[in-house]
């Protein structure tokens, strides 16, 4: 295992620290059934508009349900798929736009996204990596697994354990071994006026 810990002015909690988007997974080691639960209750505890909790999530195993793994797996983008055939757990993350009584959900995708983040959090106090992915085929995702169409498909998800430093593919070295970036925080957060930068 080998760790890319965020570079902050002050510390954070380690599940925030030291999350990354790692591809280079270990296929070899399924993610714990317990564990998997607690991605769950990680997600289906986030906060939502209204309490609407719009997300909706499908799983599939790489292992355990290879056919519909594969239907899944084609649907991702090709560069995902040079790399996210090896972890043994792929997700779609889809959110309702819709509340009940037929009113669109603006903040549908904000609290799947936030949800998607819970269960990232966990997932990496876990010590599982989460890697999310907007290069897939919404379309034919949609098709292949009969997701209705009030549902928005927004992201696919590998988790995983990580594979340790010396056994990552040659080919995924320069990006898995590449530092992290971010803006300032001068530049992303203001404070009294737009653009007035936080002090
Ligand atoms: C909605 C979303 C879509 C993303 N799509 C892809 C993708 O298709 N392929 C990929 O390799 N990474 C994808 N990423 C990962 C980002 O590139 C990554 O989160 C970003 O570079 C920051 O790196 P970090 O997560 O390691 O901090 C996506 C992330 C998010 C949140």
């Amino acid at each position: 295992m080998f760790q890319k810990i965020a570079q902050t002015q002050t510390p954070i909690i380690d599940p925030l620290a030291l999350r990354w988007s790692g591809r280079a997974y270990d296929a070899n080691r399924p993610v714990e059934s317990e564990k998997r639960l607690a991605l769950l209750e990680a997600a289906r505890w986030a906060p939502s508009c209204f309490g609407y909790q719009p997300w909706r999530f499908l799983m599939w195993h790489r292992s355990e349900e290879s056919q519909a793994w594969r239907r899944a797996f084609e649907c991702l983008a090709e560069s995902n798929q040079s790399w996210a055939g090896h972890a043994p757990l792929l997700m779609l993350a889809c959110a309702d736009t819709q509340f009940a009584d037929g009113r669109p959900n603006r903040w549908c995708q904000y609290d799947t996204g936030a949800a998607v983040m819970s269960l990232s959090a966990q997932a990496t106090a876990l010590g599982l990596m989460v890697h999310q992915m907007g290069g897939f085929d919404a379309k034919k995702i949609r098709n292949e697994f009969a997701i209705p169409e009030s549902f928005d498909c927004l992201a696919m998800i590998t988790i995983g354990y990580q594979l340790p430093r010396e056994q990552v593919p040659e080919e995924l070295q320069e990006r898995e071994l590449a530092p992290r970036s971010r803006r300032e925080l001068a530049e992303s957060f203001f404070e009294g006026a737009w653009e007035q930068s936080a002090s």
